[in-house]
């Protein structure tokens, strides 16, 4: 059975201040409530080294929002793998929409990304996800098909355990417009199928991997939502920010 997990993206919202406090609150808090359910964190860089130190045998995983996929090397203003090892961090994004839309990651760069991370040890979160204008259109399907296929292809499938997706729609990120359960479920059920053909018994590891859903997730949806079939958990920004709606999610 595939576990439900829900996943806080800080962003660039918090200071340090205000990042230590809520991992300090959730330390204390979610463990208690925690039951079994996955917890995870996305700091931003500059705070994983104190977050994940607060963290430490709470239960509660912490990744990073980026990675460069590279071992140390001359590559300026980046974070490699490496770095992040020595802090123990062993999750991370890849694709978020922010990073595709404002910073022109493609997917063949988020597939060279998923492949160096997931061979380096880390359990990468792989984020598709169509915009406004392509769901108007009638294009999901094939944005979210494309993202798949070139975000994950060519990938052993022994890596696939190292693999979670998040169907992320970008018209739902931070506008409070959340997919419906149903609209939801059906882009995760046809993900699942994407992954399943991309190899020969891709059918198994697409059944045993998590697919969470981000996009407006709030305390008073999220069972909603993770009560779908193939909805696994939420990969969830504004309301993982502050500790009361974070508890609130579990
Ligand atoms: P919101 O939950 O604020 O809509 O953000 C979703 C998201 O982008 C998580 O990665």
């Amino acid at each position: 059975m595939r576990p439900k997990i829900i996943a806080g993206n800080w962003k660039m919202n918090l200071s340090e201040k205000e990042a230590l406090a809520l991992a300090n609150g959730l330390r204390e808090k979610l463990p208690a409530i925690l039951k079994d359910k996955r917890a995870l964190v996305f700091p931003s860089t500059v705070h994983l080294a104190s977050v994940a130190k607060v963290l430490e045998g709470s239960g509660i995983d912490v990744g990073a929002q980026n990675i460069y996929p590279a071992s140390l090397t001359a590559m300026t203003g980046e974070t490699s793998p490496d770095h992040l090892k020595e802090f123990g961090i062993k999750f991370a994004l890849v694709g978020h929409s922010e990073r595709r839309q404002f910073l022109g990651e493609t997917n063949s760069f988020c597939n060279q990304k998923v492949r160096y991370l997931a061979e380096n040890d880390f359990t990468v979160i792989y984020c598709v996800g169509e915009t406004l204008s392509e769901r108007e259109a009638g294009r999901t399907f094939e944005v979210l098909g494309a993202q798949i296929r070139e975000g994950l292809g060519n990938i052993s499938s022994g890596l696939f355990s190292k693999i979670w997706v998040a169907y992320e729609p970008v018209w739902a990120i931070g506008t409070g417009k959340v997919a419906t359960p149903a609209q939801a479920q059906e882009a995760h059920s046809f993900l699942r199928k994407e992954i399943a053909a991309l190899f020969q018994s891709g059918a198994d590891v697409a059944a045993s991997l998590p697919i969470l859903y981000g996009g407006s997730v709030k305390p008073d949806n999220v069972k909603e939502l993770l009560s779908q079939p193939d909805i696994d958990g939420g990969l969830v920004g504004g309301a993982s920010q502050k500790l009361e709606s974070y508890l609130g999610l579990f």
